[in-house]
Formats: C-alpha cells, sequence, structure tokens
C-alpha cells in the first residue's frame, strides 16, 4: 500500500512538473548563478515549510532533465540523470526549514541552463528557477621572448577570451600580430598570440593581456641587453623588484633557481644552491657561474601580482678562456720542445766551440752545474707531466 502510494506521488508529481513548467505560469525573474567550472556551487531555492515536503530539482533544456528528488524524508535518485550522478546535494538538515537549495559539485559546461525547483507540501506547491552560468577565469599568463617575436598563451579559459598587446614606448608602425584560440575536449579554449618585434630589441617592454567578461591577466616582457661573464665567476643579473614583490628567478623556462615570496625568505633549489651568491632586496641575483655548459642560457627574473606578471629576460653568454682551455696539451708541449732545444744548444757549444778546456776550471765547472741544474729540472718536469709523457709516446 505504501509502495503505491509512493508511486502515485511520484506520478501526479511529475505531471505537475510538466503542467506547471509547459503551462508558464507568471513566475518571479530567475535567480543567476555563477559557478567557477571544476568547483562546488549552490543553488538558491526557499519554500514555505508545511510537514512534508516533495522536492525536484528538474533541468530544464528543451527536455526534462532529472537532476534530484526528495520525498518520504529522503533523496530519491533512482531516476537521476547519469550526468549528475554524485555530484548533487541538498541541505538535509534545513529542509524543514525552507531551504531546498542544491549543491552541485565539480561544476562543468553542461550543467549551464537553466533549472527548475519545484516544492510541494500540504498546503501549497511552490516553483522557483535558476539560471546557472559556467565561467573558468584566466589563471595565468605565460610570455616568452624569441629572436624576433614575442609570443604569449594562456589556457582552460571560459567564455571565449581575447588577447590584446601593448608596447611601450609606443612604436611608429603597427607590429604585425597573430592569435589563435583553440577548444579543449571540456568546451574550455586556449588562447596563444604571437607580436612581430624589432630584431633584438632591448629598449621596449611588451604587455599580453587576456580576458573574458569575467576576468583578466596580463603579463609584461621586459628584455634586458646581453651579458658576457668570465667562466668561474661571479655575475650580477639584474632585476627590478621590491622587497615585497613574489619573485622567482628561472634558468632557460624550466628551471627554478629560487622564489621569494613577499615578507619570506629565499628558497633555493637543491642543484642551485652551490651557484646562488645572494638576491638583493630588489631582487638582482649575484651568481657564481662556471662553464659556458652549464651556466650560459636565458635567465629570468619574474615577478608576481594579484592580476599581473612582470618578467626581465637577460640572455648570459660565457666567454671561455681559449688558452686555458688548451693549455693542458700545448704548452708542456712546447716546454719540452724548448728544453730540448736548448740543451742540445747547449751541448753542442760545449763540445764543439771549447772542447779542450782543462778540467777543473771554472768554466768547466759552470758548464756541470748549469748542465746538472738543467737535467733535473727536466727530470722534475717528466715526473710531474708523466700521463702526458706517457701519452705522447
Ligand atoms: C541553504 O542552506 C545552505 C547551507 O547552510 C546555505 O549555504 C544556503 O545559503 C541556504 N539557502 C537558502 C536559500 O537559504
Ligand atoms: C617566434 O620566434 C621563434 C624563434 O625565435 C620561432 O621559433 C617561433 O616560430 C616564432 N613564433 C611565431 C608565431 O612567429
Ligand atoms: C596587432 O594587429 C592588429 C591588426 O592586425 C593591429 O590593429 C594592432 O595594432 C596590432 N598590435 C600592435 C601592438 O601593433
Ligand atoms: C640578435 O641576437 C642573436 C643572438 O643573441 C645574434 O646571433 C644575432 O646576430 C643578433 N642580430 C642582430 C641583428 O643584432
Ligand atoms: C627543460 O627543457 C629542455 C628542453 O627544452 C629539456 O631538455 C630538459 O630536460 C628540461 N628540464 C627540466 C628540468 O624539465
Amino acid at each position: 500500500m505504501a509502495e503505491l502510494s509512493g508511486v502515485l506521488v511520484r506520478t501526479a508529481v511529475f505531471l505537475m512538473v510538466e503542467v506547471l513548467v509547459q503551462g508558464g505560469a507568471v513566475q518571479s525573474p530567475d535567480t543567476q548563478v555563477g559557478c567557477v567550472f571544476g568547483g562546488s556551487c549552490v543553488l538558491p531555492c526557499r519554500f514555505q515549510p508545511n510537514g512534508d515536503t516533495i522536492l525536484h530539482w528538474v533541468k530544464r533544456n528543451g527536455k526534462n532533465v532529472q537532476v534530484h528528488s526528495y520525498y518520504d524524508d529522503q533523496d530519491q535518485l533512482g531516476y537521476q540523470d547519469p550526468l549528475y550522478k554524485g555530484r548533487t546535494s541538498l541541505f538535509h538538515d534545513q529542509i524543514s526549514g525552507g531551504n531546498a537549495s542544491l549543491g552541485l559539485a565539480r561544476v562543468n559546461l553542461q550543467d549551464q541552463g537553466r533549472y527548475l525547483c519545484y516544492t510541494s507540501t500540504s498546503q501549497n506547491n511552490q516553483e522557483a528557477f535558476v539560471t546557472l552560468t559556467v565561467r573558468a577565469p584566466v589563471t595565468k599568463v605565460d610570455i616568452v621572448l624569441g629572436n624576433n617575436n614575442v609570443t604569449c598563451q594562456s589556457g582552460g579559459i571560459y567564455p571565449r577570451p581575447q588577447l590584446t598587446w601593448s608596447v611601450s614606448p609606443r612604436p611608429s608602425t603597427v607590429l604585425q600580430n597573430t592569435t589563435e584560440v583553440h577548444e579543449d575536449d571540456r568546451g574550455l579554449y586556449d588562447i596563444s598570440g604571437s607580436l612581430r618585434t624589432v630584431y633584438n630589441d632591448t629598449e621596449s617592454t611588451y604587455s599580453c593581456s587576456v580576458q573574458n567578461e569575467h576576468s583578466a591577466k596580463k603579463a609584461m616582457m621586459r628584455p634586458l641587453p646581453p651579458m658576457q661573464s668570465a667562466p668561474n665567476s661571479e655575475v650580477l643579473l639584474p632585476c627590478d623588484a621590491s622587497g615585497l614583490d613574489d619573485i622567482t628567478w628561472t634558468f632557460n623556462h624550466n628551471q627554478t633557481i629560487l622564489r621569494r615570496q613577499a615578507g619570506q625568505e629565499k628558497v633555493v633549489e637543491t642543484e642551485w644552491q652551490q651557484h646562488v651568491r645572494d638576491l638583493s632586496e630588489s631582487g638582482s641575483l649575484l651568481l657564481y657561474v662556471t662553464s659556458s655548459a652549464q651556466s650560459e642560457g636565458t635567465y629570468r627574473c619574474t615577478l608576481r601580482y594579484a592580476d599581473e606578471e612582470d618578467v626581465t629576460h637577460i640572455e648570459l653568454k660565457i666567454l671561455e678562456d681559449p688558452v686555458a682551455e688548451g693549455s693542458h696539451l700545448t704548452l708542456p708541449m712546447l716546454q719540452i720542445i724548448v728544453f730540448l732545444t736548448i740543451s742540445a744548444l747547449i751541448l753542442w757549444l760545449c763540445m764543439v766551440k771549447q772542447p779542450r778546456l782543462p778540467f777543473f776550471t771554472t768554466g768547466y765547472l759552470f758548464q756541470f752545474f748549469f748542465f746538472g741544474f738543467i737535467f733535473i729540472v727536466f727530470l722534475l718536469f717528466c715526473c710531474c707531466n708523466a700521463q702526458l709523457i706517457a701519452s705522447l709516446i
């Protein structure tokens, strides 16, 4: 008997919902709700409480889609559309107080549309509409400097965003620029733009703004003139921050060197700890550079603000010393040749020019010690470069 009455109640309710909705009775205006993509939100609905409550949330987009039902003091999800499975909830403890609001989790773009909140008690029936729109705000804009262009990109945005460039100082001509927008499989937009710049320009700053109706973010690129440094030395990479800025230094775009958040100590990545000597109040980085293979590349100082990121871009070149580089082989070889030549010359002078010098004269002693000295130096030299000599033989 109870089952039968339950079925009757349900059938009656569905028919009523249909009639009410199709009938287009005079309604109060829809409540507008904006939900963030991927987040949770509440579709508000209030009614006059009076004992037993029957409650239906139905989405109206051409046809009725069952979102959530409640009667006999419990959720009734047998007819719930699979699109809403596991994502809806009511505030059960507040239904008796007239709160029929619906909680919706993991919001996606298909959830957009008009929802009917239908409530029925022994005293009266009520309906209210909620229009749900979804937004995915611009969260981050990446800007990268190329040889003769600046590129900028952002993603996961809804509704469709726009991208605009501004250049300071204002260029005399319009700069060639392109923008591409792609829709991903979730219906969100990725956007990227490229601006042709003057070749190797280090006078201008470039700003890229990505925005839609609900949000906007900006990224600014400030290229500095390329810098040079000797290997195994310290170099000061400038940045223009204040002590309160959130600052990050990166190398070759994907390696973080360090980060200093407002009012906190800097955090240096393990592999950079040997290289970072100091970070000044203004964010300038004193770095110990080694070889071109290790330290040459792009250094970027990024300052993060609420709606903007400012990037300072520095190309660092390490000038290897060609003599120091080649010395392992050429210099000792040169020394050997010089030693051998001088020795041979002196030997020849002694043997040929003065063959009949009497024994124990000062001249003879001088030559004896001189030769001995050279011989010992030569031996020492050979010992020290044993490896080299071995490789030569
Ligand atoms: C219903 O209750 C929830 C949870 O306390 C609250 O967030 C919401 O604002 C209430 N809605 C209305 C319309 O009172
Ligand atoms: C920008 O310049 C880089 C090289 O500096 C190049 O690889 C890239 O294709 C350029 N992008 C556009 C959109 O012109
Ligand atoms: C980008 O191109 C558009 C037209 O193609 C132009 O109106 C705009 O001024 C350009 N932007 C810059 C910064 O030159
Ligand atoms: C621009 O910079 C690149 C690399 O830094 C360099 O190879 C090129 O010669 C420069 N071009 C001009 C015109 O200065
Ligand atoms: C950074 O990118 C380069 C290529 O652009 C790659 O070879 C390298 O493995 C990347 N490093 C990290 C830490 O992701």
